[in-house]
C-alpha cells in the first residue's frame, strides 16, 4: 500500500499539541466578538498574513497577544474541542495537551476557569469521537522559578486533573538547569516532567532536561546531532523526542522540510514522535505534518509504523490503555 495513506490512516497518539496554539484565526475572531476584546488586527486575512515568523520569539509575541481573547470557560471548552474535532479526522485517538496557564492568570482569568473549560472539552470530545484526552501543565521559561512556583502551588489543588508538567516560551537564555527545584516539587507530587529543549537552544539544554529535571520526554530535540554524545545518549536510553516538523521550519530551525534533522534523528536510532506543536500557526494539524515529511524523505510504511507506535509508547498512559492501542 501506499506509505502515505497508511501514515494518514493509522490510529496514532500526539504528544506535543499546544492548545492555546490551535485557536485557529476564525474562532479568535469570534470570540473576541463574543467577549468585546479587541485583536490588534483588522479581520483573519491580517491576522494570517501576520503568520510569518523567522523566530520563536516572532511567533510567541503573536501567540501570546491572541490568547487575550480567551476568557470565559466556554471559551476554553470551544477552543479544546475544535482542537479535538481537528486531531479526530487525522486518527488521533489519544492526546496529552498542553497549556499555559500563566498566559491566562497573569491576565486575571482564574485557574479554575481555564481548566474547568479544557476539561468541558476533553469531556464532550471524549463523548463525540472517542478520543482519550490528558492535561500537561507548562510553565513558561522567561517567568522566574519563584512565578512558576507560585503557579504550581496555584495548580497543586487540581493535581489529580493534571497528568503531567512541561517547561515551555522562550528557550534561549532561559536553561532548564533554572527550573531544579520547581521540576522537584513537580515530581514529588508524582507527575512525570517534559521539557522543550534542543529546538532553539544548544544539546545541552537537552542533558540538562533529563539530568536536571528529570524529563521523560524531549520536546523537539532536533538539535540533538550537533553534538553526537548527546544524540547516541538519546537513543541508547530510549528517550522519545516530540518532534514538530512543520513548527521547525515556520520558526526557521531549519531553513527547508530537506535540511529537517528528522531523517538524522531515525537513523541514530532516536525514538522519535510526530506532533503539530501550535496548528493554528504553523501550516497544519499531525497529517499535515506527515504530508510535508513524507513529501520531503519519501519513508517506507515500516518507518510510519514505526513512528505510529512510538507515539503510543511514549504516551503517559497505563499499560492496560496502551496495549489495547499497540
Ligand atoms: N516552543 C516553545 N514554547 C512554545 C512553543 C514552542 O514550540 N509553542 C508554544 N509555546
Ligand atoms: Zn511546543
Amino acid at each position: 500500500a501506499d506509505p502515505l495513506a497508511l501514515a494518514l490512516g493509522m490510529p496514532k497518539a500526539e504528544l506535543h499539541i499546544h492548545i492555546e496554539g490551535s485557536l485557529e484565526p476564525g474562532l479568535a475572531f469570534a470570540l473576541a466578538r463574543r467577549n468585546g476584546v479587541a485583536l490588534p488586527y483588522a479581520d483573519e486575512a491580517a491576522l494570517k498574513a501576520a503568520y510569518a515568523f523567522d523566530s520563536l520569539q516572532s511567533f510567541l509575541d503573536l501567540y501570546y497577544a491572541c490568547a487575550a481573547v480567551l476568557q470565559t470557560r466556554a471559551d476554553f471548552r470551544d477552543l479544546m474541542l475544535a482542537y479535538l474535532e481537528r486531531a479526530a479526522a487525522d486518527g488521533v485517538i489519544h492526546a496529552e495537551i498542553f497549556f499555559d496557564p500563566q498566559t491566562h492568570t497573569a491576565r486575571g482569568i482564574p485557574f479554575a476557569t481555564v481548566l474547568d473549560g479544557l476539561d468541558d472539552g476533553l469531556a464532550e470530545g471524549a463523548r463525540r469521537w472517542g478520543i482519550s484526552g490528558r492535561l500537561i501543565m507548562c510553565f513558561l521559561r522567561h517567568l522566574s522559578e519563584d512565578e512558576c512556583l507560585a503557579a504550581l502551588a496555584e495548580a497543586e489543588p487540581f493535581i489529580g486533573r493534571i497528568h503531567g508538567f512541561g517547561l515551555d516560551s522562550s528557550e534561549r537564555g532561559h536553561p532548564p538547569a533554572k527550573f531544579a527545584r520547581l521540576f522537584a516539587r513537580c515530581r514529588a507530587l508524582g507527575r512525570p516532567v517534559v521539557a522543550h529543549a534542543g529546538e532553539e537552544g544548544p544539546p545541552a539544554y537537552i542533558t540538562e532536561a533529563l539530568d536536571i529535571l528529570g524529563a521523560r520526554r524531549i520536546d523537539h530535540g532536533v538539535r540533538a546531532p550537533e553534538d553526537p554524545a548527546v544524540l547516541a545518549r538519546l537513543a541508547r536510553e530510549g528517550v522519545p523526542l516530540t518532534v514538530c516538523p512543520l513548527s521547525n521550519t515556520r520558526l526557521c530551525v531549519f531553513a527547508t522540510m530537506a535540511e529537517h534533522s528528522l531523517p538524522r534523528l531515525i537513523a541514530a536510532g532516536a525514538r522519535v514522535t510526530l506532533n503539530s506543536d501550535d496548528p493554528a500557526y504553523f501550516g497544519g494539524y499531525l497529517n499535515d505534518n506527515i504530508r510535508a515529511v513524507q513529501a520531503a524523505f519519501g519513508f517506507d510504511a515500516a518507518t510510519w509504523y514505526r513512528l505510529a507506535r512510538n507515539s503510543f509508547e511514549a504516551s503517559f498512559a497505563g499499560d492496560a490503555e496502551k496495549a489495547g492501542w499497540i
